[in-house]
C-alpha cells in the first residue's frame, strides 16, 4: 500500500453497503453489517467516506443488474482517480451468477462474494486488507445458514427471520434457483430460539422469509423435531411471548395448504395478509412459465382463502410480455385482475435471463407492447386499490407503529435550527401503510387509528 493511500486510512475502516432486490437481500445485508460490526468496522451512509464499498445485488431482472454496473462505473472511476486503496465488493445474486465475468467487465472489483459466501464476508475483507489480492468466492455450501442478526437490525420493532433458503420450482423465467440454489429449511428449534431472543430484545413483529415458505419442511439436520410443515412452524412462533405479529413471504400458490390457511385464520398473531404471486391469468402462459397451476385453480384457491379469512388481504406479482403472450393472453390476465380484486399488485415487464428455460424462447413481445400492457395493468390496479382502501375510511384499524414516515428533517430558518417532525407510520394487519400524527412514545406499540383519507396505497388517519 502506498504512503498516499495510507494517509486516507481511518483507525476503524468504514463500510458502505448498497442493497438491491428482495427482502432476502436486505436480510443478507443485515447479516454482513452484523458480522462486520462485531469486528469493529464502522458504517457510513456516504460512499465517498467509505474504505469498503459492498453492493448486494439482484439478478431477477436486467434493469437491476444495469443499475449495479452503473454504480460500479461511478465507484470505479472514483477509486482510480482518488482512492486506489478503496475496496469494492460485489455480493449476492449477480456475484453468484456472473463470477469472474464481473471482474473482467469491471476491473475495479476486489471481491466477488456469492449468495452462499455472505457469512464469510468479514474474513474476505480482512484478507483483502492484508493485501491478499482479489477474491472470488462462489462456494455452494447450501447448508450454511448465516448467524442470526440481533444488534445490526435497521428496525428495533420488526425483524426478518429466514426460515428457508433456495428454490427448486424452476419457473421458466426465473434465475433464483440458479443463484440461490436448492431448498434448505432451517430447523424449527433454531428459528424459535432466534424469535425468542428477538422478542427479549423488544421486537414485536417478525416476518418469516423464504423464496417459497409453503414448501418449508424439516430437513435432515433436525433430529429434535416432531413438527414439520409451515403451519406447525406458525403455531410454534405464535406461542412465543412478546411477539405480537407474524408475517411471512413469499407463498407459491401450488403449495398453499389447507393447514396453512387454517393457521392464518386461527392463530391470533399471524397477520391476515397473503402475498400470492399469480404471474399470469392465461393458462397457456402459466404452462409456459412452469407455474404448475391453472387460472381456475388459482381462482379457487383465492376463494377458499377468502371464505376462511374474510378480512384477508391478497397481493400478487404479475409479469407482462412473457414470450408468446398474445393480446388474448394479456386480456386473460387483465380480466383475472379485475375479478380477483387484489389489494395490491407488483407488475413487471418480462426480462429474459440467461440460463433459464424461457431464455431459449424468443422474446417476441415488443418493448412498447410490454410497456403498454404494464401501464394498462398499473392503472387498473390503482383504481382497484383505491376502491378497496376507500372502504376503510371512517373505520378503526390496529397499527404497529414503525417510526416516522420519513426521518425528521432539520432545516435552518434565519440561522435557527427548526426541526420539522414528520408523521408517524405503520402497517395494518393486512399490510396497508398508514400515516398519522402522534407522539414518538407510541413507536413500537400497537395503536388504533381511524382512517380519514385514502391515497391509493397510502392511508391517512388519526390516533383514537
Ligand atoms: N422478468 C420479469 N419479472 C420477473 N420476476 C421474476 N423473474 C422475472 C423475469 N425474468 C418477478 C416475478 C416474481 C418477482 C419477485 O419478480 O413476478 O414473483
Ligand atoms: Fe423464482 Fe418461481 Fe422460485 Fe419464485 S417460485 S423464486 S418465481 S423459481
Amino acid at each position: 500500500m502506498s504512503n498516499k493511500s495510507k494517509s486516507y486510512k481511518k483507525s476503524a475502516p468504514r463500510v458502505y453497503i448498497q442493497t438491491f432486490g428482495c427482502q432476502m437481500n436486505k436480510y443478507d445485508s443485515e447479516v454482513m453489517r452484523s458480522l462486520l460490526l462485531k469486528r469493529g468496522y464502522q458504517f457510513t451512509d456516504n460512499w465517498k467516506e467509505a474504505d469498503v464499498i459492498l453492493v448486494n445485488t439482484c439478478s431477477v431482472r436486467q434493469h437491476a443488474e444495469d443499475r449495479v454496473y452503473s454504480y460500479l462505473g461511478k465507484w470505479g472511476k472514483y477509486k482510480e482517480e482518488k482512492r486506489p486503496e478503496l475496496i469494492i465488493g460485489v455480493c449476492g445474486c449477480m456475484a453468484q451468477k456472473e463470477g469472474m465475468n464481473l471482474v473482467e467487465r469491471m476491473p475495479c472489483i476486489d471481491l466477488v462474494c456469492g449468495t452462499h459466501s455472505i457469512p464469510l464476508i468479514h474474513e474476505l475483507i480482512s484478507d483483502l486488507e492484508k493485501g491478499g489480492g482479489r477474491r472470488i468466492e462462489l462456494s455452494e455450501d447450501f447448508d450454511n445458514f448465516p448467524p442470526p442478526v440481533y444488534e445490526a437490525k435497521e428496525s428495533k420493532i420488526s425483524a426478518w427471520v429466514v426460515i428457508m433458503r433456495g428454490c427448486e420450482n424452476y419457473c421458466s423465467y426465473c434465475v433464483v434457483p440458479y443463484v440461490r440454489g436448492k431448498e434448505v429449511s432451517r430447523p424449527p428449534e433454531d428459528i424459535a430460539d432466534e424469535v425468542r431472543r428477538l422478542a427479549d430484545e423488544g421486537v414485536k413483529e417478525v416476518t418469516l422469509l423464504g423464496q417459497n415458505v409453503n414448501s418449508y419442511k424439516i430437513n435432515q439436520y433436525s433430529t429434535l423435531s416432531t413438527e414439520g410443515d409451515f403451519s406447525s412452524l406458525l403455531e410454534r412462533i405464535n406461542r412465543i411471548e412478546g411477539i405480537e405479529r407474524i408475517r411471512f413471504a413469499t407463498s407459491h400458490p401450488k403449495d398453499m395448504s389447507t393447514e396453512t390457511i387454517e393457521a392464518i385464520r386461527s392463530l391470533p398473531k399471524v397477520c391476515e395478509h397473503i402475498h400470492l404471486p399469480v404471474q399470469s391469468g392465461s393458462d397457456k402462459i402459466l404452462r409456459l412459465m412452469n407455474r404448475k397451476y391453472t387460472r381456475n385453480q388459482y381462482r379457487e384457491l383465492v376463494s377458499t382463502i377468502r371464505e376462511a379469512i374474510p378480512e384477508v388481504s391478497v397481493t400478487t406479482d404479475i409479469i407482462v410480455g412473457f414470450p408468446q403472450e398474445t393480446e388474448e393472453d394479456f386480456m386473460d390476465t387483465y380480466e383475472l385482475l379485475k375479478e380477483i380484486q387484489f389489494d395490491a399488485s407488483f407488475i413487471f415487464k418480462y426480462s429474459p435471463r440467461a440460463g433459464t428455460k424461457a431464455y431459449e424462447m424468443e422474446d417476441d413481445v415488443p418493448e412498447e407492447v410490454k410497456r403498454e400492457r404494464l401501464n394498462t395493468l398499473l392503472s387498473l390496479q390503482k383504481r382497484i386499490s383505491q376502491r378497496i382502501n376507500e372502504k376503510l375510511t371512517g373505520t378503526q384499524v390496529e397499527i404497529l407503529v414503525d417510526g416516522y414516515e420519513s426521518r425528521p428533517s432539520v432545516s435552518f430558518v434565519a440561522g435557527r435550527e427548526a426541526k420539522s417532525q414528520s408523521k408517524l407510520f405503520g402497517k395494518t394487519l393486512t399490510f396497508k401503510s398508514v400515516s398519522f400524527g402522534g407522539d414518538e412514545k407510541v413507536i413500537g406499540k400497537l395503536v388504533n387509528v381511524k382512517i380519514t383519507q385514502v391515497r391509493y396505497g397510502l392511508l391517512e388517519g388519526v390516533i383514537v
